[in-house]
């Protein structure tokens, strides 16, 4: 996904979106709700890019090494992204797609239901591995797999879930780096100890639009977000991935880190 940068950024319209007042806003001074999720999926994933496909293929990969099955997994910020969701779709006995915006988790819910045909070319990725194409009907296993819960990352509950995602939610719920830590560790200790699980991040984010508005970001930079998820998990494995084409302002890369999660976290 690209986020659109919030200094000459936007999907074409001509009005510049509203200020959001406070100059450094924390979670709970962003109107989620006006989040709109039609603009967000045309401007990030319309069309599958390069950098996408690479954390969904690293993801796969990974999932399909970790021998799961029955799981019950979980999702978090699942926005308008289905590619987190269908990348553990084979080894999920129930997936909870879990985000804060009422709008977001109400295209969320319609999409579990039949999910659009933009999300084939991403199924199709997934399929070119051994573990993802036995599945034949992956439209239908979401539909009776998937939960759209409105739920916050911050309230989540410990130990709950098998296995995790959780894609440019960190980067991208506050301009505050407290909080970015906060929600990785609550992530993490969301999910059972040994868990697997995936995290992605934008490096170097400073805001993004969807459509006429502006969401606010963190700039975090690869050290910190590491040192972030080794505080509550083992075995990573951490890839950077360059933005192809690369974005004018604001953005240096995106970050994919997988391992399992330790017994106990931070939060
Ligand atoms: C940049 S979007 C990322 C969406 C999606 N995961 C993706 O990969 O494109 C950030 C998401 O975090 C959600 N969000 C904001 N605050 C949250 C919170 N406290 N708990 C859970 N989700 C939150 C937003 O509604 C939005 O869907």
């Amino acid at each position: 996904m690209t986020l659109t940068p919030a200094a000459g950024g936007g999907c074409g319209e001509s009005a510049p979106p509203p200020p959001i007042q406070s100059p450094r806003p924390v979670n709970s001074d962003v109107e989620w709700d006006s989040f709109d999720p039609q603009a967000y999926v045309r401007h990030n994933y319309a069309v599958l890019r390069a950098d996408d496909r690479e954390i969904l293929c690293r993801t796969r990969d990974f999932l399909a090494e970790a021998k799961l099955s029955g799981a019950h997994c979980v999702d978090v910020g699942s926005g308008a992204n289905l590619y987190p969701a269908l990348s553990l779709l084979p080894f999920a006995r129930t997936i909870d797609l879990c985000d804060w915006s009422t709008s977001n988790v109400s295209w969320l819910r319609t999409q579990i239901d039949s999910y659009d045909e933009l999300w084939d070319p991403y199924w199709q990725v997934c399929a070119e591995h051994p573990a993802y194409s036995a599945l034949t009907d992956p439209r239908g296993r979401l539909a009776r797999v998937g939960r759209v819960l409105r739920a916050s990352v911050f309230d989540a509950p410990k130990h709950a879930w098998d296995a995790g995602t959780m894609f440019f939610v960190a980067c991208s719920i506050s301009a505050d780096r407290a909080e970015a830590e906060r929600a990785i560790g609550r992530f993490l200790g969301a999910l059972r100890p040994g868990s697997p699980f995936a995290v992605a991040v934008m490096l170097g984010s400073r805001g993004y639009s969807v459509g006429q508005r502006l969401f606010p970001a963190v700039a975090l930079r690869r050290a910190e977000v590491v040192a972030s998820i080794a505080a509550g998990a083992y075995d990573l494995a951490v890839h950077e991935v360059r933005l192809t084409p690369p974005l004018r302002d604001g953005y240096l890369s995106m970050l994919l880190t997988t391992g399992r999660t330790r017994g106990q976290c931070r939060a």
